[in-house]
């Protein structure tokens, strides 16, 4: 069985609709961010504090291939994840791309007291929020098979993708 990868930006449910999903579905779960902590013991945050953006990026791509040897997994990716093409052409051949569209206020009103994101530990938060929204979000959409508006409660968007793997 092929995995479920859930992308789309920081905050828009990924990590909690993937886990709501597993216990509908029996497929195991996996966070990709914690995957890679557990992997390197130590917090993302501390992997860019202490070794920069690039060597976490690469230990992502890793991450991605080890995860993309398995089956039957649902993976809630990072937010960074898909912007990689290298990420998007392992990813896409173990599985389907569900990307979960949120948008700008609402992503901004959930990630105001985030202190665990390194790329929001930023005076104009909500600025870089745009500014990366904006660049991102054509590469989700592009990268995925699946789109959902993702603008409801996550056990609203929950629903919506398990009508969507179950017709399709
Ligand atoms: C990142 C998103 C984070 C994490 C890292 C970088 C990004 O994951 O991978 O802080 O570049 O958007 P979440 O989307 O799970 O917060």
């Amino acid at each position: 069985m092929k995995n479920i990868i859930l992308c789309g930006f920081m905050g828009c449910g990924k990590s909690t609709i993937g886990r709501k999903l597993s216990a509908k579905t029996d497929m195991p779960f996996i966070d990709l961010d914690r995957y890679i902590e557990d992997k390197a013991g130590i917090t993302v945050k501390e992997i860019f504090e202490k070794y920069g953006e690039e060597k976490f990026r690469e230990m992502e791509t890793e991450a991605c291939r080890e995860l993309s040897e398995k089956e039957g997994l649902i993976i809630a990716a990072g937010g960074g994840t898909l912007t990689f093409q290298r990420n998007i052409d392992i990813l896409k051949k173990s599985g389907r791309i569900i990307y979960i569209d949120v948008k700008y206020e609402i992503l901004c009103e959930r990630l105001k007291r985030d202190t665990r994101r390194p790329l929001l530990q930023v005076e104009n938060r909500n600025e870089v929020i745009k500014e990366l929204l904006e660049k991102r979000a054509p590469i989700y959409k592009k990268a995925a098979s699946v789109y959902i508006d993702g603008n409801f409660s996550t056990n609203r968007v929950t629903e919506i993708i398990l009508g969507i793997l179950y017709i399709s």
